[in-house]
């Protein structure tokens, strides 16, 4: 059997095991958990609204959606993900697929707000894919002149790319010019420097990359030494058993959390695989 299908047949399987309740809508009034656990150490970043609607629209979870199911999902994969990570003593996740379009970028904002809203855990989303960067789009945020490519190139600090949307615990490093000398970036001693200063200034935080394909360019190769575990998107008819045979070699010596089956036509939502 193929992996995808083995896949897909083990997330049913925690799909029908799961007999918790669905959760609640939260509406932004409603919740009493704001605890950011960095205290001041944020304090004067760049502050952005997001659009609730065009969240809706871009499929990323808010605190008004309406979307139980697919809520239920991510949940399922912070709690699995934050659990193997700190077993491991691990504080950073990259997200990754084999091609472009499989959903990483949507993973990897769902999956940051849902560990942002739901655990006592700062989170940081950082948009790695420095060719395709498109975290600002679908949040619909203009990056700040100090976006993560100037970090990278010693043209401003962290504190300047930092944005803080509104949602508590969770801050994003944004990207907005294309980048086409990407891996020379990914790998460069700033890139460690964003890493470790990151890291000095909140040791508890978990940080998802939002990384490019594997099978594109060799950007996350480039970007080995600075991260602990990979979760790689599986988009249901979509990415190919060959493909995503030559992702799973390339990352033998990469921790693989697990696969996200994304796009899945018989459940009509995202579901996760541990
Ligand atoms: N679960 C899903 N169901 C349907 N469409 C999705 C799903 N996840 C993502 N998409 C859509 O697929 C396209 C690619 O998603 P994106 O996250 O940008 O992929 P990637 O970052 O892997 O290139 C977008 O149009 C997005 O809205
Ligand atoms: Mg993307």
């Amino acid at each position: 059997m193929s992996k995808i299908s083995d896949a897909m047949d083990r997330i049913r399987e925690i799909q029908r095991d799961s007999d918790k309740p669905p959760l609640r809508n939260r509406r932004r009034a409603d919740r009493t958990d704001t605890h950011d656990p960095t205290g001041d150490t944020w304090t004067g970043l760049r502050l952005v609204e997001l659009d609730q609607d065009l969240l809706e629209r871009n499929r990323i979870l808010t605190a008004e959606s309406d979307r139980a199911a697919a809520e239920m999902s991510y949940k399922m994969l912070r709690t699995r993900m934050i659990r193997r990570l700190r077993d491991n003593g691990w504080s950073s996740v990259v997200v990754t697929s084999a091609d472009t379009g499989a959903g990483k970028s949507v993973t990897a904002i769902n999956l940051a707000i849902s560990v942002a809203l739901e655990s006592n855990q700062t989170a940081y989303l950082v948009d790695l894919d420095l060719r395709q960067s498109s975290l600002h789009t679908y949040l619909g945020v203009e990056p700040p002149a100090g976006d993560l490519t100037a970090y990278l190139e010693g043209r401003c600090g962290l504190h300047d790319v930092l944005v803080d949307a509104g949602i508590p615990r969770l801050y994003f490093a944004f990207n907005s010019i294309p980048q086409q000398h990407s891996a020379e970036l990914l790998s460069s001693t700033r890139m460690r420097d964003f890493v470790a200063e990151l890291h000095t200034k909140d040791p508890n935080g978990l940080i998802i990359y939002d990384a490019p394909p594997l099978l594109v360019a060799d950007d996350v190769l480039a970007f080995l030494p600075n991260f602990d575990a990979v979760l790689m998107v599986v988009a249901e008819g979509q990415t190919s058993r060959e493909d995503l045979n030559k992702c799973i070699d390339m990352l033998s010596e990469v921790e693989v959390l697990g696969l996200v089956l994304n796009k899945s036509h018989s459940a009509n939502r995202k579901s996760a695989y541990y």
